[in-house]
């Protein structure tokens, strides 16, 4: 299996997307996104996956998502908030390089607020989140080699804080 240089984890609206096209860049290798792979495979939003087909269905495409990423791409790779849920892809994930972008969450709660594009924060968004950290925070933690807070930091410190902590 090719090796990602760096593949990315955290919530929702943390940043994944934008700190790893810089991280990438800073780098020098390519960025990849599972939740991009997913959109353009299906051709249909995650939101619309959610509702066609509901959650269960959308974490069995996520996970063959991940791992071909995982096999193909040799860069920066962010992976959907949720990926992690499966134990698979953590096993997958074991000897990565993997940086966990965390925030809090009041953070999380202004940053994303009600979205309907995100189908787990469609309603009561702070109650989401707290259920949400709750149950992932130790899987991000246990699979992360490095973690990097990004509560109040730019796009650009975060994407510093990552390559010092590589
Ligand atoms: C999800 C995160 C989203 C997307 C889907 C579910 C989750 O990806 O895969 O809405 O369960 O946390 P991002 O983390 O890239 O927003």
């Amino acid at each position: 299996m090719t090796r990602p240089q760096v593949v990315l984890v955290g919530p929702m609206g943390v940043g994944k997307s934008t700190v790893g096209q810089l991280l990438a860049a800073r780098l020098g290798v390519g960025y990849r996104d599972t939740d991009d792979d997913i959109v353009a495979e299906q051709g249909r939003t995650i939101a619309e996956i959610f509702v066609d087909e509901g959650e269960p269905v959308f974490r069995a495409i996520e996970k063959a998502a991940v791992r071909r990423a995982l096999t193909e791409h040799d860069g920066v790779l962010a992976l959907g908030g949720g990926s992690i849920l499966d134990e698979d892809t953590r096993a997958l994930l074991a000897g990565q390089r993997v940086v966990y972008l965390s925030m809090d969450v009041e953070e999380a709660v202004q940053r994303t607020g009600l979205n309907a594009a995100r189908p787990l924060l469609a309603v009561n968004p702070r109650k989401q989140w707290r259920e949400l950290m709750e149950a992932r925070r130790h899987l991000y933690e246990g699979i992360a080699t490095a973690v990097v807070a990004t509560d109040g930091r730019t796009p650009e410190e975060v994407t510093q804080a990552a390559l010092d902590a590589l």
